[in-house]
């Protein structure tokens, strides 16, 4: 699919946040989210073959966009521009972390989780950003608060939500789409499981 020229936080409902084990596991996972309507994928750099299994989505499944998640410091944001990530997700923000990523020219979320990183982040010119982790920081409601004083602000909030508790997240004014790994449970991913990761996306699919 085109990069998101407008807006990242518009292009799916629900962003799959995968963590791959296997490299191999990558590109039969990407293609069952696409199929169940999901085409964006976050691969998190939190195991030894993220890089590689970035790369592997990005050469063989073009119909993705394919972006890095858990960037923690300003070498990842490069390593994932070259491997094909065509957009950036961190879990915080530093001033060195949004060069970082800044300096890519991909679309990025930078990650925020109090109302002063939400204003630094503003502050140094960009709107999105993920709010993480969603629910062990105040979840929907707390996000409801920040709606009135911090409209400029838009978020994808990831941590701990879950199919019964994204719509509420959905339904608010500075919510664009919301993150998990629901939709790639574990157990599912070892077995190899690509219909009911199928299934699960349709059904995130359906949330917008
Ligand atoms: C993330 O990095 O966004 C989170 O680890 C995703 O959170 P979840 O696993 O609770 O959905």
């Amino acid at each position: 699919m085109s990069s998101p020229s407008e807006s990242l936080l518009s292009v799916v409902p629900v962003l799959p946040v995968v963590v791959v084990d296997r490299v191999e596991d990558a590109v039969p996972l990407a293609r069952a989210l696409v199929a169940g309507g999901l085409p964006a994928i976050e691969l998190t750099l939190r195991t030894p073959v993220a890089l590689d299994a970035i790369r592997a989505v990005a050469d063989e499944v073009p119909e993705i966009l394919v972006g890095a998640g858990t960037i923690t410091s300003p070498g990842q944001a490069k390593q994932a521009l070259d491997a094909g990530a065509r957009f950036l997700v961190s879990p915080g923000s530093t001033p060195t972390l949004l060069g970082a990523m800044a300096d890519t020219g991909l679309p990025f979320l930078p990650g925020t989780s109090t109302v002063s990183e939400v204003l630094a982040v503003l502050e140094a010119g960009f709107t999105e950003m993920k709010f993480f982790p969603a629910e062990a920081a105040g979840g929907a409601t707390y996000l409801s608060s920040v709606a009135s004083p911090v409209p400029a602000a838009r978020f994808c909030p990831t941590g701990g939500i879950t199919a019964a508790s994204a719509p509420t997240y959905l339904a608010l004014p500075n919510v664009g789409c919301v993150g998990g790994s629901w939709l790639t449970p574990k157990d599912a991913v070892a077995a190899q499981d690509w219909a009911r990761v199928e299934s699960l996306a349709r059904e995130a699919a359906a949330l917008r």
